[in-house]
Protein backbone atom coordinates (compact mmCIF):
# COMPACT_ATOMS: atom_id res chain seq x y z
CA UNK A 1 0.00 0.00 0.00
CA UNK A 2 2.70 2.45 1.33
CA UNK A 3 4.53 1.33 -2.32
CA UNK A 4 1.57 2.44 -4.25
CA UNK A 5 1.19 5.78 -2.79
CA UNK A 6 4.44 6.63 -3.25
CA UNK A 7 4.43 5.84 -6.83
CA UNK A 8 1.25 7.74 -7.11
CA UNK A 9 3.35 10.38 -5.63
CA UNK A 10 6.27 10.20 -7.98
CA UNK A 11 3.55 10.34 -10.80
CA UNK A 12 2.26 13.25 -9.66
CA UNK A 13 5.48 14.89 -9.20
CA UNK A 14 6.80 13.79 -12.68
CA UNK A 15 3.48 15.14 -14.26
CA UNK A 16 4.06 18.36 -12.48
CA UNK A 17 7.90 18.53 -13.91
CA UNK A 18 6.68 17.88 -17.34
CA UNK A 19 3.90 20.65 -17.08
CA UNK A 20 5.96 23.40 -15.69
CA UNK A 21 8.55 22.35 -18.41
CA UNK A 22 6.13 22.28 -21.15
CA UNK A 23 5.05 26.00 -20.01
CA UNK A 24 8.44 27.39 -20.08
CA UNK A 25 9.56 28.09 -23.28
CA UNK A 26 6.09 30.29 -23.92
CA UNK A 27 7.01 32.25 -20.79
CA UNK A 28 10.01 32.55 -22.53
CA UNK A 29 9.26 33.61 -25.96
CA UNK A 30 7.81 36.76 -24.34
CA UNK A 31 10.68 37.28 -21.77
CA UNK A 32 13.48 37.53 -24.86
CA UNK A 33 10.71 40.26 -26.73
CA UNK A 34 12.02 44.01 -25.45
CA UNK A 35 9.98 45.36 -22.68
CA UNK A 36 8.83 47.89 -25.50
CA UNK A 37 7.79 46.28 -28.03
CA UNK A 38 5.63 44.15 -25.38
CA UNK A 39 4.27 47.43 -24.62
CA UNK A 40 3.38 48.60 -27.79
CA UNK A 41 -0.24 48.35 -28.12
CA UNK A 42 -1.97 47.74 -31.45
CA UNK A 43 -4.58 50.54 -32.70
CA UNK A 44 -7.12 49.75 -35.51
CA UNK A 45 -7.45 52.59 -37.96
CA UNK A 46 -10.22 52.89 -40.53
CA UNK A 47 -9.80 55.08 -43.51
CA UNK A 48 -11.73 55.43 -47.26
CA UNK A 49 -8.82 54.51 -49.29
CA UNK A 50 -10.44 55.80 -52.62
CA UNK A 51 -9.16 59.15 -52.67
CA UNK A 52 -5.56 59.50 -54.29
CA UNK A 53 -2.91 61.01 -52.61
CA UNK A 54 -4.46 61.40 -49.19
CA UNK A 55 -5.53 57.55 -49.24
CA UNK A 56 -5.81 54.88 -52.12
CA UNK A 57 -4.78 51.29 -52.78
CA UNK A 58 -1.66 50.00 -54.40
CA UNK A 59 -1.36 46.54 -55.04
CA UNK A 60 -3.68 45.99 -52.34
CA UNK A 61 -1.58 48.14 -49.96
CA UNK A 62 -3.39 50.80 -48.25
CA UNK A 63 -1.26 54.33 -48.92
CA UNK A 64 -0.90 58.18 -49.53
CA UNK A 65 0.23 61.04 -47.40
CA UNK A 66 -2.86 60.32 -44.64
CA UNK A 67 -1.26 57.11 -44.08
CA UNK A 68 2.53 57.66 -43.55
CA UNK A 69 0.97 61.02 -41.81
CA UNK A 70 -0.69 58.27 -38.97
CA UNK A 71 2.38 56.00 -39.00
CA UNK A 72 4.57 58.45 -38.33
CA UNK A 73 1.93 59.64 -35.28
CA UNK A 74 2.00 56.25 -34.16
CA UNK A 75 5.66 55.75 -33.97
CA UNK A 76 5.94 59.11 -32.18
CA UNK A 77 3.13 58.05 -29.38
CA UNK A 78 4.57 54.37 -29.19
CA UNK A 79 1.67 52.05 -30.91
CA UNK A 80 1.54 49.84 -33.81
CA UNK A 81 -1.12 50.38 -36.10
CA UNK A 82 -3.81 47.92 -38.55
CA UNK A 83 -5.06 50.10 -40.90
CA UNK A 84 -8.22 48.54 -43.14
CA UNK A 85 -10.05 50.28 -46.11
CA UNK A 86 -13.53 50.38 -44.87
CA UNK A 87 -15.20 52.93 -46.95
CA UNK A 88 -16.28 56.35 -46.12
CA UNK A 89 -19.76 56.08 -44.58
CA UNK A 90 -18.74 52.80 -42.71
CA UNK A 91 -15.58 54.92 -41.21
CA UNK A 92 -18.44 56.80 -39.13
CA UNK A 93 -20.66 53.20 -37.83
CA UNK A 94 -17.01 52.26 -37.18
CA UNK A 95 -16.00 54.85 -34.82
CA UNK A 96 -19.37 55.60 -33.69
CA UNK A 97 -19.51 52.10 -32.17
CA UNK A 98 -16.05 52.25 -30.89
CA UNK A 99 -15.02 49.40 -33.45
CA UNK A 100 -11.88 51.50 -34.15
CA UNK A 101 -9.82 53.70 -32.55
CA UNK A 102 -9.13 55.95 -34.94
CA UNK A 103 -10.45 57.30 -38.31
CA UNK A 104 -7.55 59.56 -40.87
CA UNK A 105 -9.93 60.03 -44.34
CA UNK A 106 -8.87 63.65 -44.88
CA UNK A 107 -11.77 63.85 -43.09
CA UNK A 108 -12.79 68.18 -42.29
CA UNK A 109 -13.52 68.78 -38.73
CA UNK A 110 -16.23 70.69 -38.21
CA UNK A 111 -18.98 71.47 -35.90
CA UNK A 112 -21.72 69.00 -36.95
CA UNK A 113 -19.20 66.28 -36.44
CA UNK A 114 -17.65 67.25 -33.38
CA UNK A 115 -21.38 66.83 -31.83
CA UNK A 116 -21.03 62.77 -31.98
CA UNK A 117 -16.89 62.10 -32.36
CA UNK A 118 -14.31 63.88 -31.05
CA UNK A 119 -10.71 65.09 -33.06
CA UNK A 120 -7.12 66.11 -33.14
CA UNK A 121 -5.66 69.10 -33.62
CA UNK A 122 -5.62 70.20 -37.25
CA UNK A 123 -3.30 68.05 -39.69
CA UNK A 124 -4.25 69.60 -42.90
CA UNK A 125 -5.52 72.64 -44.95
CA UNK A 126 -7.88 72.22 -47.26
CA UNK A 127 -10.70 73.09 -49.74
CA UNK A 128 -13.06 72.06 -52.39
CA UNK A 129 -12.47 72.59 -55.74
CA UNK A 130 -14.51 71.98 -59.02
CA UNK A 131 -13.57 69.54 -61.52
CA UNK A 132 -14.63 69.89 -64.79
CA UNK A 133 -13.77 68.89 -68.41
CA UNK A 134 -11.19 71.47 -70.15
CA UNK A 135 -13.58 74.03 -72.61
CA UNK A 136 -16.06 73.53 -69.45
CA UNK A 137 -17.85 76.83 -69.20
CA UNK A 138 -18.26 76.47 -65.38
CA UNK A 139 -16.31 79.27 -64.38
CA UNK A 140 -17.55 79.54 -60.86
CA UNK A 141 -19.35 78.26 -58.03
CA UNK A 142 -22.02 80.06 -59.13
CA UNK A 143 -21.86 78.78 -62.70
CA UNK A 144 -22.47 75.46 -61.18
CA UNK A 145 -26.33 76.50 -60.50
CA UNK A 146 -28.67 74.56 -63.31
CA UNK A 147 -25.41 72.35 -64.03
CA UNK A 148 -25.44 68.48 -62.77
CA UNK A 149 -22.77 68.17 -59.98
CA UNK A 150 -21.34 64.90 -58.41
CA UNK A 151 -19.88 64.27 -55.05
CA UNK A 152 -19.08 61.84 -52.62
CA UNK A 153 -22.24 61.68 -50.21
CA UNK A 154 -21.86 62.67 -46.60
CA UNK A 155 -19.07 64.01 -47.45
CA UNK A 156 -18.44 68.60 -47.27
CA UNK A 157 -18.64 68.65 -50.96
CA UNK A 158 -22.21 67.51 -50.78
CA UNK A 159 -22.46 69.74 -48.04
CA UNK A 160 -21.35 72.58 -50.34
CA UNK A 161 -23.51 72.11 -52.79
CA UNK A 162 -26.53 71.49 -50.68
CA UNK A 163 -25.63 74.97 -49.63
CA UNK A 164 -25.22 76.42 -53.41
CA UNK A 165 -28.02 74.54 -54.87
CA UNK A 166 -30.29 73.44 -51.90
CA UNK A 167 -30.90 70.17 -49.89
CA UNK A 168 -31.74 67.41 -52.01
CA UNK A 169 -31.84 68.75 -54.98
CA UNK A 170 -32.16 66.64 -58.44
CA UNK A 171 -28.83 68.19 -59.94
CA UNK A 172 -26.24 67.17 -56.98
CA UNK A 173 -25.55 63.35 -57.74
CA UNK A 174 -24.18 61.35 -54.64
CA UNK A 175 -22.01 58.44 -54.51
CA UNK A 176 -20.46 56.39 -51.75
CA UNK A 177 -16.93 56.77 -53.13
CA UNK A 178 -14.96 59.68 -54.91
CA UNK A 179 -13.84 57.62 -57.71
CA UNK A 180 -17.50 56.65 -58.92
CA UNK A 181 -18.33 60.63 -58.67
CA UNK A 182 -15.64 61.23 -61.23
CA UNK A 183 -16.61 58.40 -63.51
CA UNK A 184 -19.72 59.90 -63.88
CA UNK A 185 -18.71 62.74 -64.88
CA UNK A 186 -16.25 61.00 -67.44
CA UNK A 187 -19.21 59.31 -68.57
CA UNK A 188 -21.34 62.32 -69.18
CA UNK A 189 -23.58 62.14 -66.29
CA UNK A 190 -22.50 65.22 -64.64
CA UNK A 191 -21.00 68.07 -65.41
CA UNK A 192 -18.52 68.53 -62.28
CA UNK A 193 -17.10 67.10 -59.58
CA UNK A 194 -16.58 69.11 -56.07
CA UNK A 195 -14.29 67.61 -53.99
CA UNK A 196 -10.84 68.29 -51.98
CA UNK A 197 -8.09 70.23 -53.82
CA UNK A 198 -5.73 68.11 -53.15
CA UNK A 199 -7.65 65.55 -54.67
CA UNK A 200 -9.00 67.36 -57.87
CA UNK A 201 -5.53 68.44 -58.47
CA UNK A 202 -3.78 65.24 -58.65
CA UNK A 203 -6.18 63.83 -60.79
CA UNK A 204 -6.20 65.83 -63.48
CA UNK A 205 -2.34 66.31 -63.13
CA UNK A 206 -2.06 62.55 -63.26
CA UNK A 207 -4.98 61.44 -65.74
CA UNK A 208 -3.37 64.18 -69.13
CA UNK A 209 -5.62 62.34 -71.30
CA UNK A 210 -8.95 62.73 -69.73
CA UNK A 211 -8.97 66.43 -70.56
CA UNK A 212 -9.76 67.84 -66.99
CA UNK A 213 -9.24 70.74 -65.61
CA UNK A 214 -9.76 72.55 -61.68
CA UNK A 215 -11.77 75.65 -62.06
CA UNK A 216 -9.24 78.41 -60.30
CA UNK A 217 -12.17 80.67 -59.39
CA UNK A 218 -14.47 77.90 -57.41
CA UNK A 219 -13.25 78.40 -54.28
CA UNK A 220 -14.99 77.10 -51.24
CA UNK A 221 -14.40 77.76 -47.61
CA UNK A 222 -11.46 76.35 -45.84
CA UNK A 223 -11.04 73.57 -44.08
CA UNK A 224 -8.89 71.35 -42.13
CA UNK A 225 -8.40 67.94 -41.50
CA UNK A 226 -8.43 66.11 -38.21
CA UNK A 227 -7.87 62.44 -36.85
CA UNK A 228 -11.49 61.37 -35.86
CA UNK A 229 -12.07 59.85 -32.67
CA UNK A 230 -14.93 58.05 -30.64
CA UNK A 231 -16.50 60.88 -28.06
CA UNK A 232 -14.16 60.56 -25.45
CA UNK A 233 -11.63 58.72 -26.50
CA UNK A 234 -8.40 58.50 -24.09
CA UNK A 235 -6.62 58.63 -27.16
CA UNK A 236 -7.08 62.12 -28.17
CA UNK A 237 -4.11 63.69 -25.89
CA UNK A 238 -1.58 61.54 -26.70
CA UNK A 239 -2.37 61.66 -30.36
CA UNK A 240 -2.38 65.78 -30.22
CA UNK A 241 1.40 65.46 -28.39
CA UNK A 242 2.61 63.36 -30.78
CA UNK A 243 1.00 65.24 -33.69
CA UNK A 244 2.42 68.32 -32.50
CA UNK A 245 5.85 66.87 -31.95
CA UNK A 246 6.20 65.73 -35.55
CA UNK A 247 5.06 68.99 -36.68
CA UNK A 248 7.83 70.29 -34.62
CA UNK A 249 10.69 67.73 -35.34
CA UNK A 250 10.47 68.17 -39.20
CA UNK A 251 8.76 64.48 -39.50
CA UNK A 252 5.71 66.21 -40.66
CA UNK A 253 7.45 68.38 -43.48
CA UNK A 254 9.41 65.39 -44.91
CA UNK A 255 6.18 63.48 -45.72
CA UNK A 256 4.27 66.18 -46.99
CA UNK A 257 7.68 66.93 -49.48
CA UNK A 258 7.56 63.41 -50.44
CA UNK A 259 4.24 63.48 -51.53
CA UNK A 260 3.22 67.27 -52.54
CA UNK A 261 6.65 68.38 -53.50
CA UNK A 262 6.98 71.52 -51.58
CA UNK A 263 6.79 72.69 -47.79
CA UNK A 264 3.96 72.56 -45.92
CA UNK A 265 2.42 75.94 -44.12
CA UNK A 266 3.20 74.67 -40.40
CA UNK A 267 1.62 78.16 -39.35
CA UNK A 268 -1.26 77.96 -40.65
CA UNK A 269 -1.96 74.64 -38.54
CA UNK A 270 -0.48 76.04 -35.24
CA UNK A 271 -3.04 79.07 -35.43
CA UNK A 272 -5.66 76.94 -35.53
CA UNK A 273 -4.74 74.76 -31.92
N1 LIG B 1 -12.82 66.47 -46.51
C1 LIG B 1 -14.08 65.98 -46.92
C2 LIG B 1 -14.94 65.69 -45.72
O1 LIG B 1 -14.45 65.53 -44.64
C3 LIG B 1 -14.01 64.77 -47.82
C4 LIG B 1 -13.23 63.63 -47.28
C5 LIG B 1 -13.40 62.38 -48.08
N2 LIG B 1 -12.42 61.42 -47.73
C6 LIG B 1 -12.26 60.24 -48.34
N3 LIG B 1 -11.27 59.47 -47.99
N4 LIG B 1 -13.10 59.90 -49.27
O2 LIG B 1 -16.13 65.58 -45.83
Amino acid sequence: MKKKLSIIWGIVLMLTVILAACGTPEEKGSDTETNKEEEKKTLRVVTDAAYAPMEYQDKGEVVGFDIDFVKAVAEEAGYELEIEHVGWDPIFVEIGGNRADLAVSSITINDDRKQTYDFSVPYFQSTNKILVPEGSDIKSAEDLKGKKVAVQNGTTGQMAMDALLGKNHEDIKKFEDNNLAIMEMESGGADAVVADNMIVEEYAKNNPDKNLTVVEDGTFESEFYGVLFPKDSELVDEVNTAINAILANGTYSEIYQKWFGNEPNIEVLKEQQ
